[in-house]
């Protein structure tokens, strides 16, 4: 075969494969069932499936909070010597132990959950807050996750989708919030009609609104970021 016969061969090679993760993630996401719950008590789970969610729900937040608390403390301490970052360090870890105990805790308790089930396993969710304090008597999207063995299969955007639909209600603003400093969740929501404005109320001033930017769902004002 020449060379002209072998690049032939190569770029189909290239294209079937392209065409092939994106049929296969279209499966993958097309195949998750989407359930409503009005506390996650109401969900048919097993224990094993509990378990497995909350695993999937510490994949998701864990290493962001550590970097949320790390960041927080150290806006607050004068020092930066060594004692003073260790100090730090100490209570990074009885913080992340702390919050991981009461998430234990207080997992079951979730209300207006939405969870996703590929077959017998959850594999993402959502949940829509209709009385938060910075929602602006509107319904905040909130901790949206994908098991992380399930990233980047289109499982996330079909969870931002059905959050949209599901959480909006008419005349009631729809708003989220994020870490300022991911700037590619911030385009995958901007890519979803999602526009970063000022918070209706400050956020508190707590661990749990560090350096975090307000969105709200704004479809016609939203522009769509070409290259994410
Ligand atoms: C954010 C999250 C839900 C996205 O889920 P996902 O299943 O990977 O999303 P998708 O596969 O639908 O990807 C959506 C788009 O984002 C892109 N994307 C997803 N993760 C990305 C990453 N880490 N870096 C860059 N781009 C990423 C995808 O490539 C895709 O872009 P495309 O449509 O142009 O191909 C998932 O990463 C997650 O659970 N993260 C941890 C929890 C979290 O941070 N939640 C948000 C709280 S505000």
């Amino acid at each position: 075969m020449n060379r002209m016969g072998w690049m032939v061969l190569c770029l189909i090679g290239v294209g079937g494969v392209l065409y092939w993760r994106l049929v296969a993630n279209a499966r993958i996401s097309e195949q998750v069932v989407m359930t409503h719950y009005a506390t996650l008590k109401d969900a048919p789970l097993s224990s094993k499936q509990y378990e497995d969610m909350l695993e999937v729900y510490h994949g998701c937040f864990e290493e962001a909070r550590e970097k949320n608390v790390r960041g927080f403390l150290q806006s607050r301490s004068q020092q930066d010597s060594v004692l003073g970052n260790m100090k730090i360090e100490n209570r990074v870890s009885k913080i992340l132990q702390d919050i991981r105990v009461e998430s234990l805790k207080s997992f079951k308790d979730r209300t207006n959950i939405y969870i996703g089930m590929l077959h017998d396993k959850v594999v993402g969710f959502f949940t829509c807050a209709d009385d938060h304090v910075l929602a602006d008597n509107g319904v905040m999207i909130w901790s949206i996750c994908v098991d992380e063995k399930l990233r980047k299969k289109g499982v996330g955007s079909k969870l931002i989708q059905h959050a949209i639909t599901s959480c909006k209600q008419d005349g009631r603003p729809l708003s989220l919030i994020v870490d300022s400093y991911r700037s590619h969740l911030i385009s995958i929501y901007q890519h979803f009609g999602f526009v970063q404005r000022p918070p209706e109320h400050p956020f508190p001033d707590s661990l749990d609104y560090f350096d975090k930017v307000y969105m709200r769902y704004e479809p016609a004002a939203s522009v769509m970021p070409k290259d994410r």
